[in-house]
């Protein structure tokens, strides 16, 4: 059948602590009178997708926009349309994400080796931490789907042998429905090229960090360039860029180049002292 389902938009994707999330459904006919049913994704590990809640007051809105205060936890919604009497209602949207970074939240997401740049056919660990005993990891990938089984789950650990569509944000959804901080991850595209070590979690403001540059073969300890949003910042002789106190103009997308080739950019994000207890 070719009944209309509405498209959900979220913003923003990643949420700063207590920041507001806006959330738009856009039905084909915006004028013919539909109005609006807003839920929350409950995760449901004996299902493949979700559970859906209906949100405070998110029953038949008249509004095609929804937004959530205070929000500090990755989450993930969806909404649908409905109209006339009796109403006819649309499909359900695929769901959408809004995620956090916040490591301190109930469930986390550790990555082993620690950096957000993976060569091609590198094995890489993805560990749920929390006080659950099921977990499933999910991703959300470059071209936009979702996928919500790991091919190779042992444990609370998801082990990847990387290639190219390993590239994508991912998270961890547990048995009692909690959702963990999310991570972004990137498989090189060059494999001869370089990659960027950085940090997958945010770094603290005042902390230090130190960002370098590797071959699959072996890390670069000379001649590396490093770009700070596409402008160059340095070039250390010792091939490492070390922050030895990060501060809020630190964030953005950071880059190296060796011998002519660069690494994929990827972004460093600092969360202020104050910030460590949400
Ligand atoms: C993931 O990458 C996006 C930009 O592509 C950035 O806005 C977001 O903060 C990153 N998340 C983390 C945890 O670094
Ligand atoms: C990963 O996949 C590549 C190519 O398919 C294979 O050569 C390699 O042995 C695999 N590595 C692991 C750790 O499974
Ligand atoms: C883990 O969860 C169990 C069951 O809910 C609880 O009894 C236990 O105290 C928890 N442990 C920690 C370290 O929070």
């Amino acid at each position: 059948t070719d009944k209309p389902r509405p498209v959900l938009t979220v913003s923003p994707s990643w949420l700063s602590p207590g920041a507001s999330v806006t959330l738009n459904c856009e039905v084909e006919h915006p004028s013919a009178g539909w109005s609006f049913y807003w839920y929350k994704a409950v995760p449901d590990l004996s299902e493949k997708s979700s559970s859906y809640e209906l949100l405070p007051d998110g029953s038949g809105t008249a509004q095609d926009s929804y937004i959530i205060h205070g929000q500090t936890h990755t989450a993930g919604y969806v909404c649908r349309a409905g109209r006339g009497d009796p109403e006819y209602h649309t499909d359900h949207t695929q769901p959408k994400f809004v995620w956090s970074a916040d490591v301190h939240s109930a469930a986390s997401l550790t990555v082993s080796p620690d950096r957000v740049q993976h060569f091609t056919s590198d094995s890489v660990s993805l560990t749920c931490e929390g006080n659950f005993t099921e977990w499933r990891v999910r991703k959300f990938s470059e071209d936009g789907r979702l996928y919500s089984d790991c091919r190779r789950m042992t444990g609370s650990t998801c082990n990847i042998n990387t290639s190219k569509s390993d590239t994508g944000v991912y998270w961890c959804e547990s048995g009692s429905g909690e959702f963990s901080s999310a991570v972004n991850i990137t498989v090189q595209n060059d494999g001869n090229g370089p990659i960027l070590v950085s940090p997958v979690h945010p770094v603290t403001e005042g902390a230090s960090v130190s960002l370098s540059c590797s071959l699959k073969t072996q890390k670069i300890l000379s001649n590396v360039f490093f770009y700070h949003n596409d402008k160059l910042i340095q070039n250390d002789p010792r091939g490492e860029l070390n922050i030895s106190a990060v501060s809020k103009s630190d964030e953005g997308f950071y880059k190296c180049q060796y011998s002519g080739r660069e690494s994929a950019q990827s972004w460093m994000s600092v969360k202020g002292e104050q910030d460590q207890n949400i």
